[in-house]
């Protein structure tokens, strides 16, 4: 009789699961976006009141357009990463972790365990970020990194080679756009030499030093934008095209996309795997060449994603995602660039492209 109950209890343990864990992650979900919305929510249920009190909007009730504004948000704040693995014991490398979208990715592993090596032009604000990482009891190393120089990027990549790290992660974020046109030392353009050459040139060098240590990760962050790039073989630096500011951010972001799909194909039976990861667009200093302060600070924060918001994709390429399903990620799944992105001849001949700009061509 015991042995029955057993079996029964266990049946019936065994048919619950499901749902239960279903429930559990629900709340999970939406407890991780009320708490991430906490600010946002309370200005907008505020502004919603004083406008329906004050001046107009009187035929619906209040909790209605409440409710709308919950919606709204939660429509905007995209997936959450509900991933409970832990990174303790793993080296991280990430790029452009001293504000926005690269910031909230390293609390998130900070939180998880992982030591943090962070690759940042400006390191009086780098120590700022390494103090604010450290109340979250984060392990973390600060670098200089200047990716519109091939010269520092070859410095930073050394200086890791020469401490012989074991690299787990290679997290590449900082990113540039819509920048006036400008030419990097090295005479590259700004946007397409941070976003994708320096990039390009740090990974390369890195790659043999994340190859033995499993389970190892590249992940490289994408935008929507990459859908109207396109590469630009045969005037790299705009001298015959003209220089559009939109138009350079989008072919970088298509050359970022691409790179991560040869990256993945190279890769393939070795033990370590690269991702592209769209965050979506967010609130950030990534405007900071397109709106005025005030209205990427304040302002845009309600209308699109916080940086904790889009941070979540990228998590998840870092904690979840498999290789296997897609190297794209968006929303924390598995996501559809655009039908250039997935050209293979493409991406062989920037690859290629890529290597002569960058030096590394044998
Ligand atoms: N925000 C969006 O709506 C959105 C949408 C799609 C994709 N993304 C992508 O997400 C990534 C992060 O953007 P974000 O929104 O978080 O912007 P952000 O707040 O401006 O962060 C960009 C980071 O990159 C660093 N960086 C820029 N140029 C660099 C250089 N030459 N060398 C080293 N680091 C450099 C910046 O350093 P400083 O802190 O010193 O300035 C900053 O930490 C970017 O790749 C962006 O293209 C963003």
């Amino acid at each position: 009789m015991g042995h029955l109950e057993k079996m029964t209890s266990k049946k019936i343990m065994r048919m619950l699961h499901p749902s239960y864990l279903s429930l559990r992650l629900f709340f999970r979900s939406w407890g991780q976006f009320l708490w991430a919305e906490l600010y946002n929510l309370l200005v907008l249920f505020t502004a919603v009141y004083l406008l329906q009190r004050y001046f107009m909007f009187h035929k619906l009730r209040l909790w209605l357009y409440w409710l709308s504004v919950l919606v709204v948000r939660k429509f905007m704040a995209g997936g959450f990463c509900r991933s409970d693995v832990r990174l303790n014991g793993c080296t991280v490398v990430i790029t452009g972790a001293d504000s926005g979208i690269g910031k909230e990715v390293a609390k998130e592993l900070a939180l998880r365990g992982a030591h943090l090596v962070l690759g940042s032009r400006d390191l009086v604000k780098a120590e700022q970020t390494k103090k604010e990482l450290e109340n979250l009891k984060g392990s973390v190393e600060i670098r200089h990194l200047d990716l519109s120089s091939l010269e520092s990027v070859r410095t930073f990549a050394n200086g890791l080679i020469n401490h012989k790290y074991h690299i787990h992660m290679l997290l590449n974020i900082a990113g540039e756009m819509m920048c006036p046109y400008k030419e990097t030392a090295d005479g590259l353009e700004e946007q397409m030499a941070v976003n994708h050459l320096g990039h390009f040139l740090l990974t390369n060098m890195l790659l043999p030093w994340l190859t033995h240590h499993k389970p190892a990760r590249i992940i490289n962050v994408a935008a929507t934008a990459h859908i109207d790039g396109r590469i630009p073989f045969s005037d790299f630096n705009y001298k015959q095209q003209g220089y559009s500011k939109w138009k350079a951010y989008c072919n970088s972001k298509l050359a970022t996309v691409l790179f991560t799909r040869q990256l993945a194909r190279n890769l393939k039976d070795t033990n370590v795997e690269a991702f592209c990861a769209n965050p979506g667009v967010s609130q950030s200093a990534l405007y900071r060449h397109v709106l005025p302060e005030f209205v990427y600070k304040h302002i845009i924060g309600f209308l699109v994603q916080t940086p904790r918001e889009a941070a979540q994709t990228i998590t998840y390429c870092a904690t979840e995602a498999k290789q296997d399903v897609n190297f794209y990620y968006s929303e924390c799944s598995s996501g559809w660039p655009s039908d250039e992105a997935m050209d293979d001849d493409l991406a062989q001949r920037l690859w290629r492209e890529s290597e002569k700009l960058v030096g590394l061509e044998k």
